[in-house]
């Protein structure tokens, strides 16, 4: 049986090099999550950079490398195209993709810097009918998908509450015109994406931030208050000054609690207090794991054969991301209007 063929277009960090980081779970990038499921093979790459682009050859065992995108598609016939080049560049790339013939293209996040963009290229790639996947790669994780499944079952009663918090060191002084964003965009998306997978769509986000460059620069912190059209509230923090990284979600339901994050997962249920009598108290119970966890790299890599197999819609799709997109971009126009109250209408 002929392979799906494999091209990566933007052979940096997320695209391959992540991969020489000793203390990251493997497989963690593009080319390894799609090497490490058998009916694909990596064919090709491309890059601007000459150094990058031969490493990601060797390494990977691809002899068909190229500086430029479009002669790769035009000489290739790739059924699946990777694209982990930087934000600004990923609507045009998503565009060549579909219109070269690729039978799906998994994009990094976020899905693009604007929002016409972002509706373009899922507007395209829907019409075309080639899933379009988001790397917003905990939809792929198994304890976020366990936390997910606790939540639709009621577990932890009616989601009430749902907290956010991407929190990373003072960016530099960094031009929106060429980033699209600061820690918001970058980490929040990842963040903005589990919210709405958690806690369904966002009616209007209240927005505050703090740009100590000024308004043509990213910001060092954004975050929101958000209401859900379930009537749940959230809160959504990217950026914060701090000398960690920390991701993390805190979910709390009528019933329950879940904590999930990078520092790992809990799970707490309502008991009858043995403090106070009368009270009820929250109590931490075991997480349920799941019994073989697969680094999300190589769930991704599988969705997409899925998708194109059977024409089902991925667990990240492009609306998805286009989502999380318009909640990012209203975030930074709320806080520009001093926190004024913006509407979200579901990306369209
Ligand atoms: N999902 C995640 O957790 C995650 C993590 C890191 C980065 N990202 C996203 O991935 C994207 C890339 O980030 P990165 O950290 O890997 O950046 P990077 O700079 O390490 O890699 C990007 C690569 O794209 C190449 N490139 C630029 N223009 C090109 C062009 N026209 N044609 C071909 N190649 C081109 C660059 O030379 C570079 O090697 C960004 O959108 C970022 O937000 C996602």
């Amino acid at each position: 049986m002929r392979k799906y063929r494999v091209g990566l277009i933007g052979c940096g960090r997320i695209g391959t090099l992540l991969e020489e980081d000793p203390l990251r779970g493997k497989p963690c990038t593009h080319a390894g999550g799609f090497r490490a499921v058998k009916p694909a093979q990596i064919v090709a790459g491309c890059d601007i950079n000459p150094e990058r682009l031969s490493r990601f050859g060797r390494r990977w065992g691809a002899e068909r490398l190229y500086s430029d995108h479009r002669e790769m598609l035009l000489e290739e016939d790739l059924d699946i195209v990777c694209i982990a080049t930087w934000t600004h560049l990923h609507a045009r790339m998503v565009m060549d993709a579909a219109n070269a013939g690729a039978r799906g293209i998994f994009c990094e996040k976020p899905i693009a810097s604007r929002l016409e963009d972002a509706r373009a290229i899922v507007r395209l790639c829907e019409e075309k009918k080639i899933p379009l996947l988001i790397n917003h790669e905990r939809r792929w994780d198994s304890h976020y998908r366990k936390a997910r499944d606790l939540i639709l079952k009621g577990k932890i009663g009616e989601p009430r509450t749902l907290i956010g918090n991407a929190l990373s060191w003072k960016p530099g002084q960094l031009p929106v015109a060429v980033h699209g964003g600061g820690p918001m965009f970058h980490d929040g998306t990842h963040l903005t994406d589990l919210l709405l997978y958690f806690g369904g769509p966002i009616d209007w986000v209240s927005g505050h931030e703090s740009r100590p460059y000024g308004k043509k620069y990213i910001e060092e912190t954004a975050c929101a208050m958000v209401r859900f059209r379930n009537g749940a509230l959230g809160f959504i923090e990217g950026g914060g000054a701090r000398k960690y990284f920390n991701f993390e979600l805190d979910i709390q339901g009528s019933e329950g609690r879940i904590l999930i994050g990078n520092a790992g997962r809990a799970l707490y249920l309502t008991r009858k207090s043995g403090r106070f009598t009368g009270f009820h108290e929250l109590e931490r119970v075991p997480f349920p794991e799941t019994r073989r966890y697969e680094t999300p790299f190589v769930g991704g890599a599988r969705d997409m054969i899925r998708c194109i197999q059977s024409g089902e819609p991925s667990l990240s799709s492009g609306r998805d991301g286009l989502k999380a997109l318009e909640v990012i971009l209203a975030i930074y126009k709320s806080a520009a209007k001093m926190g004024r109250r913006l509407e979200i209408h579901d990306g369209y």
